[in-house]
């Protein structure tokens, strides 16, 4: 079956083609546009992916080395994300569907997040703890079976991915914040500045991230414009730092609460190096805990996790009608297509 994967929600106009869930051609434009504004700026995102998802589509197909006329179904994303940048996705597919005569799905983004980590690694095993954290969530959830995800953690503020562009912002640093944090912070020194992250007494396992932004942006402003040019890669190490140890440290309590010591990380922050490298030597230290990461290139937004969820749904009869509406605020667990 071969599946033509289509995602919008954000900032980057994708497309991917999978053949029985092997991914054979995966394209994604990321809109530059937005750098200067220091943040996606959803009418602009929209328009941009109005005028690219054509040529998009088309170089996914001619990558796939196949034509509009081999593709059997059509996997998108109709959730979560900006309704707007949505539309133009959900609404090219429900087009295409009918033009080619072929069914389509709706695939949740967050859930096709939760799949890249099946791309290279199909044989994840039940239950697993899945970490997701983008720009938007931070949450750790128990995966019993496919679709059947307990909440354990979530954040009360900022997104782990957010506070990492916030950062990057009252650094002078550019947008998206993450990878910028991350070049600043390879010569940097991560124990130069001591940040800590609050604990939240009536719910601990969640975590909170902008009282900790707060606390970088008052230690930039009390130094001079030459004692921050010349610390910002210490600070930049520093805060990285914080905001990964308190992804450990939160993904510990879940462990030690269920039991579960298989662990998938999911999502933009997923690429960070750094944070990579810690889980590796976790993985050494700690000989039962096993975590894995989808290839970098699965974990920021891309249409190859949306074609992979959408193959576990059409593969098993699932399709969505003409009818399914875009939903900005879609979480994990809103079961099933309407
Ligand atoms: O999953 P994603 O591409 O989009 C959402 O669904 O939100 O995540 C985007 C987030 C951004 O906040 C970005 O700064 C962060 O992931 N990110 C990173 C890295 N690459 C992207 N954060 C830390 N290190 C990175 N290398
Ligand atoms: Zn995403």
């Amino acid at each position: 079956m071969l599946i033509l994967g289509i995602e919008s929600s954000c900032d980057e106009t994708a497309g991917a083609v999978c053949n029985n869930g092997t991914i054979v051609s995966n394209v994604v434009l990321s809109q530059e546009v937005h750098h200067k504004f220091g943040g996606v700026v959803p009418e602009i995102a929209s328009r941009e992916h109005d005028s690219q998802i054509s040529s998009i589509i088309d170089k996914t197909l001619e990558k796939a080395s196949i034509t509009y006329s081999d593709i059997n179904a059509i996997a998108v994303t109709y959730g979560a994300g900006l309704m707007g940048a949505l539309l133009v996705g959900l609404s090219y597919a429900k087009g295409l569907s009918i033009a080619l005569n072929i069914p389509f799905v709706g695939v949740n983004h967050l859930e096709g997040h939760l799949y890249a980590s099946f791309i290279s690694n199909p044989e994840n095993k039940y239950p697993y703890l899945c970490l997701l954290v983008t720009g938007g969530h931070t949450q750790i959830w128990e995966v019993q079976s496919p679709g059947d995800y307990i909440l354990h953690s979530t954040t009360v503020d900022d997104a782990a991915g957010e506070a990492f562009d916030k950062g990057a912002r009252i650094l002078g640093l550019a947008y998206p914040g993450g990878p910028e944090i991350e070049k600043m912070a390879v010569n940097g020194d991560p124990k130069r500045y001591q940040f800590s992250i609050p604990k939240i007494k009536s719910s601990p396992l969640d975590f909170s991230f902008s009282g900790l932004k707060t606390a970088l942006l008052y230690k930039y402003r009390e130094m001079s414009q030459n004692e921050q040019k010349e610390n910002v890669h210490h600070l930049a190490a520093s805060y990285q730092e914080i905001i990964l140890k308190s992804l450990f440290a939160q993904l510990n309590h879940v462990i030690e609460k269920t039991g579960v010591e298989q662990v998938s990380v999911v999502g933009g922050v997923a690429a960070n190096k750094r944070f990579r490298s810690m889980a590796e030597t976790l993985n050494n230290d700690t000989l039962t805990i096993d975590i894995v990461f989808p290839p970098m290139e699965y974990c920021t937004d891309n249409a190859a996790m949306i074609a992979i969820a959408g193959y576990e749904k059409l593969k098993n009869g699932i399709y969505s009608p003409l009818t399914l509406k875009a939903n900005p605020n879609l979480a994990l667990n809103d079961g099933e297509i309407a």
